[in-house]
């Protein structure tokens, strides 16, 4: 059984895919007795092609001539953004031809769309690689966890923020000392703003959230909040006092709504996230029949990535001609629900004069709000120098925590606006 794969864009995820096709396919056929080629390649800027030997492999500046190659039975997508991707992946689809892609923005924006187009032309789309790279969690929900209801995921989805942060908490550095030495690193969205105020973790999110209740989320509903105000007095103090700050995806269902939601995250250290260090991802999902998993690998790279859109391109060939499998539908509109109604525990860093009477005017606000103090640590400073007070809360409704933050920024005795950080709980 042979299937002819035809990839548009050879920049890093594509080119992994190039090398990964024409390195690995005899390992693929060897293990599941498909034969997958590589038939055509596209791409605008042909000296991206000069290091492989693509003979017999058919190679052009024309996206739409390999959509519309009769050789071609499968198309990948990547050259990642909205237009003309968008474009390609439904000409694709409306052509008879499956599609595999990584490009998670655009699912997050036109999910619904291309789906549709999939399931009117009894094709698959698969994307495997637009959520944590080569981790199989899209596999995982959709068919490992099929007998399960979906209670809640946390996921670190995105390496360029893993990484700042982690070596913000060994390194004792500053976000930006460690940005461009992500960026470098290549595995930063261009330009990295997407990673690093969360977009790029929201995409994911919307992506996962859909998946775990089959339902149309959107996108510009997602609370999003990136690491760009995260200073490295708040991860040092995190850790004194057993937490890793990490960026998180949080799904969760809580009485019939969804919270979908992206900001950093305070993690206890024996949680298995806090060990999530540097570029690597994972995805905790707590279920009612298999309880907790955890998936963990690389969410970014070249090969990386390559391997999960290769293993999608092997799904849709061992089918050969059977047809596609009952495709994913968003059979539901569930409601998003507002950050300020999710309950949590939150990590409050207040800066203060150093008087009497401070700590119990902080204390009688927080209490008044309804908010119950379950930990407070005030750092000695030499005299004159404001004070920092780290308090964690109980469980409490976000928008209680927000109110009593407002009130206790407006007393005279605060020097700067309080730091809030949410807690994993
Ligand atoms: N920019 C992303 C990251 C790449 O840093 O994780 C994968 O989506």
């Amino acid at each position: 059984m042979a299937c002819n794969v035809g990839v548009i864009g050879a920049g890093t995820v594509g080119s992994g895919v190039i090398e990964t096709l024409l390195k690995n396919s005899q390992v693929v056929a060897d293990k599941t007795g498909v034969e997958v080629r590589l038939a055509h390649v596209a791409d605008l800027n042909p000296d991206l092609l000069k290091d492989y030997d693509l003979t017999g492999v058919t190679v052009s500046n024309d996206a739409k001539a390999l959509i519309a190659d009769p050789n071609v039975n499968v198309v990948c997508e990547l050259i990642g953004g909205y237009e003309p991707a968008r474009t390609f992946i439904l000409e694709a689809l409306n052509n008879g031809k499956h599609v595999v892609t990584a490009n998670k923005m655009l699912l997050a924006m036109a999910g619904p769309e291309l789906t549709e187009a999939a399931i009117k032309n009894g094709v698959e789309l698969r994307y495997e690689a637009a959520v944590a790279g080569t981790i199989p969690i899209i596999k995982a929900i959709r068919e490992s966890l099929a007998a399960n209801n979906i209670h809640a995921v946390y996921g670190i989805l995105n390496g360029t923020c893993n990484y700042i942060l982690t070596r913000m908490a060994v390194e004792g550095l500053q976000f930006d000392d460690v940005l461009q030495q992500a960026v470098d690193l290549g595995f930063a969205e261009t330009p990295p703003d997407l990673d690093i105020e969360g977009h790029d973790t929201a995409h994911k999110c919307q992506i996962l959230a859909s998946l775990c209740y089959s339902t149309k989320v959107n996108l510009d509903d997602i609370y999003v909040e990136g690491i760009t105000k995260i200073t490295g007095l708040d991860v040092a103090y995190a850790a004194e006092i057993g937490y890793q700050l990490k960026l998180l995806a949080v799904v969760r269902r809580v009485n019939g709504e969804i919270e979908a939601r992206v900001h950093p995250t305070l993690v206890a250290n024996d949680h298995l996230l806090a060990a999530v260090k540097y570029e690597f991802n994972a995805v905790y999902v707590e279920t009612d029949i298999a309880d907790a998993t955890l998936y963990y690998g690389r969410g970014a790279g070249k090969l990386p990535t390559a391997s999960a859109v290769v293993a999608d391109v092997v799904d849709i060939a061992r089918r050969g001609d059977a047809p596609a499998p009952a495709p994913f539908r968003y059979t539901h509109e569930l409601p998003l629900r507002d950050i300020g109604l999710c309950e949590g525990r939150f990590y409050l860093r207040l800066t203060t004069e150093d008087h009497p009477g401070v700590l119990g005017s902080i204390c009688s606000i927080l209490g008044k709000h309804g908010v119950s103090i379950a930990s407070c640590i005030q750092k000695e400073e030499q005299a004159g120098v404001p004070a920092h007070v780290i308090l964690m809360t109980h469980d409490t409704q976000e928008s209680s925590v927000v109110d009593a933050i407002a009130e206790i920024d407006n007393q005279n005795f605060i020097d700067e606006a309080t730091h809030m950080i949410r807690v994993l709980s």
